[in-house]
């Protein structure tokens, strides 16, 4: 098989959001990950707009668990400027099988990127396809290095970056090259995945092309890149996208030092810095300290609080004189 060297005008992709998010508890009790605020806006948000700005025009989330709350949100993307259409598994059907079933909802006939929902990277999405395109794949891997790879995808490659092998999670990775969980397909070799059952991309499809001599290449790239999968990451996801260290253009504009959502009251003897996010229509009070934290919509921080890099609930209220660090406060 070979690319169908399609022009952006034909490309399509698929966004996998429907993961637990067991490792973000208790956050993704009420919320599915995809779907926290990060920088102010629903995390999705920003990979949505990262998709049409790489010229992509039609874009299907893979949903499942509380797959009833995307589509309140981003309804048919029109707001966003990219059509948005939904594909839900009644049970989770794994990543390779969400893709297999989201496919189905694409017109698109060029390749299709597709997104582990919970990734945040700075690297250039139309270089990707660029790539793609030049070297004739039928996939194309975005990787990144790391230090520790053992949590990670490892995957090993020739000189001129085609793939040779992928070593999913494991004691002693051979090279600290991981999957950084943006992938570009060929609709062909989505044809190939069985449908209605559960698939592991990474456990069975990457090693099955991989047997038949497919053409896999990587795109490594070392710009920005945070698997926003924990608390800790979370957090720095918000804090980086509005220091600029990371970049997104859905992130709203803002202060040089935290993001204030419309409706926000902060007292003027509060201080609120280290890239903070105060939600629409939360309050701070009188002498509150509030650092590197996300305060979600509606809250309320009582008088003198001292809080550094924790999460407060949309809506819960913060007694004052309370003090945290690296909390969850109302979840
Ligand atoms: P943890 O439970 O904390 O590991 O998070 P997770 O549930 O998101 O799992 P993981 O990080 O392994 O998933 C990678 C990406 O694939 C995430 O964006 C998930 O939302 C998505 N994903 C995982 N499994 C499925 C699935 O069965 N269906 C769909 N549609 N998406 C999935």
């Amino acid at each position: 098989m070979s690319s169908s060297n399609a022009s952006s005008s034909s490309r399509g992709a698929i966004l996998l959001v429907g993961g637990m998010g067991t490792r973000l508890q208790p956050l993704t009790l009420q919320t599915p990950k995809p779907m926290l605020p990060v920088a102010g806006v629903p995390f999705t948000e920003h990979q949505i707009i990262k998709a049409r700005e790489a010229g992509i025009k039609e874009i299907v989330l893979a949903t499942s668990f509380k797959a009833e709350l995307f589509e309140p949100y981003f309804g048919d993307g029109e707001r966003f400027g990219i059509s948005i259409k939904y594909a839900v598994e009644k049970e989770p059907l794994g990543t390779g099988g969400a893709i297999a079933n989201a496919a189905k909802s694409l017109t698109q006939a060029g390749p299709i990127a597709i997104f582990n929902g919970d990734v945040l990277s700075g690297h250039d999405l139309n270089a990707q396809f660029e790539f793609h395109e030049k070297n004739r794949a039928e996939v194309t891997l975005y990787l990144t290095k790391v230090a520790d790879a053992r949590a990670f995808g490892a995957v090993e490659l020739t000189a001129d970056f085609q793939v040779t092998a992928f070593n999913e999670k494991m004691e002693n990775p051979p090279t600290n090259t991981i999957n950084a969980g943006c992938y570009i397909f060929n609709r062909e070799v989505i044809n190939q995945i069985p449908t209605g059952q559960v698939v592991s991309v990474e456990r069975e499809t990457f090693p099955g092309l991989l047997k038949q001599g497919a053409r896999v290449f990587g795109f490594v790239d070392s710009s920005y890149w945070l698997d926003i999968g924990t608390p800790a990451a979370l957090l720095k996801a918000s804090q980086d996208l509005l220091s600029g260290l990371a970049k997104s253009a859905a992130t709203p504009s803002h202060s040089s030092d935290f993001l204030a959502l419309p409706g926000a009251k902060i007292d003027a003897t509060a201080n609120v810095t280290g890239n903070s996010v105060i939600g629409a229509d939360a309050i701070v009070g009188q002498g509150a300290r509030i650092t590197g934290c996300v305060v979600n919509d509606g809250a309320i921080i009582g008088p003198d609080a001292i809080l550094s890099n924790t999460f407060v609930a949309a809506g819960f209220e913060v007694p004052g004189g309370v003090i945290a660090e690296g909390s969850y406060l109302g979840y």
